[in-house]
């Protein structure tokens, strides 16, 4: 039995904040955001785009496209570093508002990997048979966590939310996933809770997100390399079997750095840093449904995804859509 992606859905906040607006706002320009990251544009979330609300309409899409009816979801798993709620669950309150029956439902903290860690965990579910359809959405409100005096952090980041059904299959889905912590990295990327704030630090008020950039990097360079060839070796694929790349969306270079690994030119690279800027877990799910829905990544088609974020973790899955 194959866990499969039957079906992708997506949703973007209206507001969109462009970098000409944002330098405006920090010390910062067009050119270095362009240059540095490649970012030109995110989306930010009003008042009632909640982290709820963005997971609700991003999951509404992907049951439409999936041609299932939420009740046949016997499991919920929500990616998510900015939770509306410290408890219970986004994917508790998601399956109150999506009128899903009683199933387990549980949310799953690995920052901007996420996503990666929740088809895993969804994978398992399935191949074991304790699951038919599997609801896996990662959202996050990224805005809310920034400090906006911050202009390296504050020009990074996006609000949005992707969804997949993941179902039973005959046909091989997820045919390799890989997942990796380094628990040392706290220091280099990091959002306190206001309960830690008052237990670490003393200096500063609120918990806005902080990170070593430079240091992060390095850091994901090195470690999505050796991610990617473990995850072709345990697919025993190589490189020219990968149709798209479906990588984090955290820098241009990085991308770049593992589309070289791959040997692949950028046209089968899936790039929507450019106008959705960094939304942490919720970046790979927007990325496969605007690749999807426009028509570039096809059935039967054999992706890879990879993502690296805070504690350090990473990792990545290869799948036949
Ligand atoms: O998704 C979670 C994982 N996160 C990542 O993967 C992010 C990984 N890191 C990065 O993408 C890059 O390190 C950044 C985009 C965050 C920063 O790029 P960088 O090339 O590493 O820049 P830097 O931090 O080394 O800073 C270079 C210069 C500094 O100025 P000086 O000291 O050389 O005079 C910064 O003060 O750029 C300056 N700078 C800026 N200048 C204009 C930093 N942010 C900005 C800015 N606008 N927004």
């Amino acid at each position: 039995m194959f866990a499969k992606i039957t079906g992708t859905g997506s949703y973007l906040p209206e507001k969109i904040l462009t970098n000409d607006e944002l330098a405006q706002l920090v010390d910062t320009s067009d050119e270095w955001i362009m240059q540095r990251v490649g970012i030109k544009q995110r989306h930010l979330a009003g008042e009632n785009e909640t982290t709820t609300f963005m997971a609700h309409q991003a999951a509404l899409k992907a049951f439409e496209a999936a041609d299932i009816k939420p009740k046949e979801v016997d499991l919920i798993i929500v990616a998510t570093g900015t939770a509306d709620y410290l408890m219970p669950s986004t994917a508790s309150i998601l399956q109150q508002t999506l009128k899903i029956p009683n199933c387990p439902a549980f949310d799953i903290g690995a920052a901007c990997s996420g996503f990666v860690h929740a088809v895993d965990v969804a994978k398992q579910y399935i191949e074991n048979n304790s699951a038919k359809n599997v609801l896996v959405v990662a959202s996050e409100r990224m805005s809310r966590t920034l400090n906006w005096r911050d202009r390296s952090t504050c020009v990074l980041f996006g609000d949005g939310a992707g969804a997949v059904i993941l179902s039973a299959s005959d046909t091989p889905g997820i045919i390799s996933s890989a997942l990796y912590t380094n628990g040392e990295g706290l220091d280099i990327l990091n959002i306190k809770t206001p309960l830690a704030k008052k237990l670490y630090d003393t200096h500063t008020q609120d918990a806005f997100l902080t990170m070593e950039g430079n240091k992060v990097f390095k850091q994901a360079v090195s470690s999505l390399s050796q991610l990617v060839t473990d995850l072709l070796k345990n697919a025993k694929l190589t490189p020219k079997d990968i149709d798209w790349l479906v990588p984090h969306q955290a820098n241009y270079r990085i991308l770049d750095a593992i589309a070289k690994k791959l040997n692949m030119p950028l046209s089968k690279v899936v790039i929507t840093l450019k106008d959705h800027g960094n939304t942490s877990a919720a970046s790979i799910p927007l990325a496969l449904d605007y690749a999807i829905k426009n028509n570039m990544i096809k059935e039967g088609q054999t992706i890879l995804t990879e993502a690296f974020g805070a504690g350090l973790v990473w990792g990545g899955f290869i799948a036949v859509i």
